[in-house]
């Protein structure tokens, strides 16, 4: 036992040692909590690379907008030129307007029913003509990982629901998307855009009314505590592009770049599964809650709804391509 002790502590400091003085770093950035889809599979990525890359390569995540917002990780990557140390990241795709116009597809009201729609999409080739672009404006798209189908919160006295008159004059936060303030726009309401980690102080506030989102971030941000009612509007998905600095990933040697390219298919696998937890799971949490509640939209009610954004996709037709569009529906089968 004696001479066990010694040992161990030698392999665990030589391990150690090693992971500290691998050979590439990347620093993973993102906005939201560690118990999400995304915070999860980050953190599932980087165990599994100190796992089978021990010394090679070593991941470092940072979370709640610890290192970047998402605006910011994305400028960061495309200067970072550095060979040994990479930044990578999973902004949602509404953040990526500035890089493609095409990846506002993803941002359409009502374009998927739910998320096997998504994974039509995400999963056909026509999502490649999305992503291959961004390399030229230093970004490596790695994956796609969900969240979930976004629903509505607001504060006040009557729920989003009956028609979309419940907008009217009502300020609602939104992501930096020109779709999104198209969308809140015909529906009636102020679209305000804020970063992420800004949003529970101006709804605590009352700097706006309501906000979009996906259950996990509803949750695990505490919205929920500071809004009265959530309608489960399911009107757009909330997803995320995994990019890297493409100065960075393009450098790395084939085997390194091939394995992290495993993991993060694995991660991602894993990514889905968590998402689709989340949506029950944080649903179930907000409601025994107590403090928001929940309300559903009648078909008849969601009809109305969909009505009111119906003009949006043709808003941002030219922007997106009205061909990629049609293939776009075409994949997803409406
Ligand atoms: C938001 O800004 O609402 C989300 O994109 C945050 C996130 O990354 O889920």
């Amino acid at each position: 036992m004696k001479k066990i002790i010694p040992v161990l502590l030698a392999s665990a400091l030589a391990f150690g040692a090693a992971a500290a003085h691998a050979e590439y770093l990347i620093k993973f950035s993102h906005v939201v909590a560690p118990g999400t889809p995304k915070g999860k599979a980050a953190d599932l990525f980087a165990r599994l690379v100190s796992e089978r890359m021990a010394g090679k390569v070593k991941v470092e995540v940072f979370p709640n907008s610890q290192l970047y917002n998402d605006n910011k990780v994305m400028e960061a990557m495309r200067l970072s030129d550095s060979k040994t140390t990479g930044i990578m990241a999973a902004p949602s795709l509404s953040k990526f307007v500035k890089f493609s116009k095409t990846i506002q597809a993803f941002d359409i009201p009502y374009l998927f029913n739910d998320i096997d729609d998504v994974h039509k999409l995400v999963d056909s080739p026509v999502m490649a003509t999305m992503t291959d672009p961004l390399e030229k404006k230093g970004l490596k798209a790695l994956s796609l990982w969900d969240n979930g189908m976004k629903v509505f919160s607001i504060r006040g006295d009557k729920p989003l629901k009956k028609t979309p008159d419940d907008f009217n004059g009502k300020k609602f936060r939104i992501q930096s998307s020109e779709v999104h303030a198209a969308m809140i726009k015909a529906l009636g309401g102020v679209p305000q855009k804020l970063p992420f980690k800004e949003v529970y102080q101006a709804l605590s506030q009352g700097v706006v009314d309501g906000q979009e989102n996906a259950w996990s971030n509803v949750y695990s941000k505490k919205f929920y505590e500071v809004q009265d009612f959530i309608t489960v509007s399911n009107h757009s998905y909330l997803g995320y592009m995994v990019v890297v600095s493409a100065a960075f990933w393009n450098g790395l040697p084939d085997d390194i770049r091939n394995q992290l390219t495993d993991i993060m298919t694995e991660a991602t696998a894993a990514n889905r599964q968590f998402a689709a937890e989340a949506d029950q799971g944080d649903r179930a949490k907000i409601e025994a809650a107590g403090k928001a509640k929940v309300v559903e939209l009648t078909d008849e009610e969601r009809a109305q709804w969909k009505a009111a954004v119906a003009g949006v996709e043709d808003q941002f037709k030219d922007q997106i391509g009205a061909d990629l569009l049609k293939k776009v529906h075409e994949v997803i089968g409406h």
